[in-house]
């Protein structure tokens, strides 16, 4: 299996004005003086700002990612943003799927699948999330809706040159509550034994699953050390450069996130 550099992605969610500018090049001050190698970090700022993040981190690794994207590549729809459009402000990435869209859209996972396409076809790299809600998770639906969101939200080209998916069970968004390292090693496995079968093996060769919900400086040893964990989608302790630059810092000198020793 190839050997997968972790990705840790900031979703910044409906926050930043231009102000928080400063924080990206807080955080590009950071990376220049110790910088973290190991690990991928992308930032995903509103959409605003986008072309603004593209000058500020301008002379970095940092990539740059939006948080949604229309499936067409253009047309009569107010209001929405292409693929297309979103690499062209300076996108490599699109989150897709995010629990907060399907709930306060109402997106289906065929809209996410299509959203999805969207991305590979403007060279993007889709992130596309999937998550059990809590009362899911009591009535213990948790494999079948994940199996199910997989099912339906993951183009049949995605690949893990391509494709990033983010496991973020949407109980610990923003709640400060967590699974346990082994229960996420758990979903993890899951996950990509039924990318496996849905995509091939050979085809998510390098596909990093991601975990998000609550991780911030205290917990990010532990969770991101979690078994079969490739890195997290930080939502609000993305939003300093401190808490974000400190969550980077546990694969400060280990190499190969999940598949590196253990400290
Ligand atoms: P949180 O959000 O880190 O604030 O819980 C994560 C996410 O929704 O991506």
């Amino acid at each position: 299996m190839a050997r997968k550099r972790p990705l840790v992605a900031g979703n910044w969610k409906m926050n930043g004005l231009g102000a928080s500018l400063a924080e990206l090049k807080a955080l590009k001050q950071r990376l220049e003086k110790t910088p973290v190698p190991e690990a991928e970090i992308m930032v995903c700022p509103p959409a605003t700002l986008l072309a603004q993040a593209r000058w500020a981190l301008t002379g970095t690794d940092i990539l740059l990612g939006a948080q949604d994207c229309h499936p067409l590549p253009s047309g009569a729809h107010t209001g929405d943003l292409s693929a297309e459009m979103l690499a062209d402000a300076g996108a490599s990435a699109v989150i897709v799927g995010h629990s907060e869209r399907r709930s306060d859209h109402g997106e289906t996972d065929a809209l996410v699948n299509a959203k999805g396409k969207a991305a590979f076809r403007a060279g993007l790299t889709a992130i596309i999330c999937v998550g059990e809600t809590e009362k899911q998770r009591g009535d213990g639906e948790t494999l079948d809706i994940i199996r199910h969101q997989l099912a339906g939200s993951v183009p049949k080209e995605a690949r893990g040159s391509n494709t990033v998916i983010a496991y973020e069970p949407v109980w610990a968004i923003g709640s400060g509550v967590t699974p346990t390292p082994a229960d996420i090693g758990e979903l993890h496995g899951f996950i990509r034994g039924e990318l496996g079968r849905l995509l091939g093996k050979a085809e998510i060769d390098g596909l990093r699953v991601l975990y998000g919900g609550s991780v911030n400086p205290g917990n990010a040893s532990e969770l991101l050390f979690a078994p079969d964990v490739d890195g997290a989608l930080v939502g609000g302790a993305s939003l300093t450069a401190r808490d974000f630059y400190a969550i980077l810092g546990v694969y400060a000198g280990r190499a190969g996130g999940s598949s590196g020793p253990k400290r």
